[in-house]
């Protein structure tokens, strides 16, 4: 028999629940694949494949930005949400790579669809980006300040990527994902909701390059300051460990455990870091959904764009309890449970 999730502290002091009423992606046509990477850095498929399960990625074209992506992802979603730009009350555009450092990518985003009623605003907070909009919409919406709030995941990570630097650029693809979040009556929605973040990480996985602390300069971009900057064996071990206790505080805060739960939509950055939370969660990886081979890497987008294709084709069906977890650079960390 299905579990009821129990009345959280936090959803018993809300008035009203929250629901994603409509999902939408989009990714760039233009696909790099292993193969093609090999003649660029010295690497291999077989390197790539079996340290992170991504097989080929997606490129944005040179004049096709982070608003772009994430209008495309925003217009599904409003069409399978089936409302109007103009009943948006707010856009949350969750990015590291934003058309610019101002204005904030949800205003291109807010004149593209026409969505002239909303306040718009970007979350820093790298990979975990999305679910910190989800959190934010829902205290929104619970509060009775807005009604229907557009939450989008979109990064053109390629356009900070250092293409000479093997223990990055193999990593990341570009790609946008979009939800809408508003009051349903009669469903549970988003049952818990988990964020954190720990800034003593800063240094290992960040951009040095491009605000007040190292403007773009010359001899700046010379240095590659203003492309990604990581120490991949640290960050693998954090997102490991932040990422099964955020899977653990939104389970336990739900009432609900793993063994309820129908799906784990996670970040899409490694197969070995999916593996190992699953490992830690005692659950089959089947349970997961993954998209990192057909991707890689594309930071806030990752979770939104596997939120929409699980949601299009079935993956995840109604009345399913899903999680979500996700964590980023920051270092940062996110959980949602939901009963889709
Ligand atoms: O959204 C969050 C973003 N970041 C992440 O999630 C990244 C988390 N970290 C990881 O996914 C993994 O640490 C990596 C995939 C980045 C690296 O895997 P690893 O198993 O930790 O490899 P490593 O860094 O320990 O490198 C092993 C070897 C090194 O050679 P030596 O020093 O042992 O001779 C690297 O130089 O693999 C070498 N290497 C490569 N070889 C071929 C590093 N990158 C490559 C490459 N092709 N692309």
């Amino acid at each position: 028999m299905k579990r009821q999730p129990r009345s959280s502290p936090r959803s018993a002091k809300t008035q009203r629940t929250v629901s994603i009423i409509g999902t939408g992606s989009y990714v760039p046509e233009k696909i790099l694949t292993n193969e093609d990477l090999s003649r660029m850095v010295d690497t291999t498929d077989e390197w790539i494949t079996t340290r992170t399960g991504i097989k080929e990625r997606r490129i944005a074209a040179k004049d096709e930005f982070t608003s772009d992506m994430a209008t495309k992802a925003a217009l599904k979603a409003i069409e399978q949400a089936n409302i109007t730009a103009a009943e948006i009350d707010l856009i949350l555009v969750a990015t590291a790579t934003p058309d610019m450092l101002f204005p904030a990518t949800a205003c291109f985003v807010q004149k593209n669809i026409g969505a002239t009623n909303a306040a718009c605003l970007d979350i820093s907070a790298a990979c975990a980006g999305f679910l910190f909009g989800v959190e934010i919409a829902q205290q929104f919406i619970t509060s009775h300040t807005h009604d229907t709030v557009l939450v989008i995941g979109a990064d053109k990570l390629t356009s900070i990527t250092n293409w000479t630097d093997r223990n990055t650029c193999v990593l990341f693809g570009d790609g946008a994902g979009a939800a809408i979040l508003r009051h349903r009556g009669g469903a549970h929605g988003v049952i818990s909701t988990h964020i954190g973040s720990d800034g003593q990480f800063t240094d290992i996985l960040f951009m040095p390059g491009g605000g007040s602390r190292c403007p773009i300069t010359a001899e700046n971009v010379g240095h590659n300051l203003n492309t990604i900057h990581m120490s991949g064996k640290e960050v693998y071990k954090q997102a490991v460990i932040a990422m099964f206790s955020a899977a653990q505080k939104a389970l336990q805060q739900a009432g609900l455990s793993i063994e309820d739960i129908a799906c784990v939509i996670p970040h899409q950055a490694n197969l070995r870091i999916i593996e190992g939370i699953a490992d830690r969660l005692g659950i089959p990886l089947e349970r997961f959904y993954v998209n990192l081979d057909r991707y890689g890497n594309t930071s806030a987008a990752a979770v939104a764009i596997a939120l929409d294709e699980a949601n299009r084709t079935g993956r995840i069906k109604a009345g399913d309890f899903v999680l979500m977890v996700v964590f980023g650079g920051g270092l940062t960390w996110a959980s949602t449970v939901i009963e889709w």
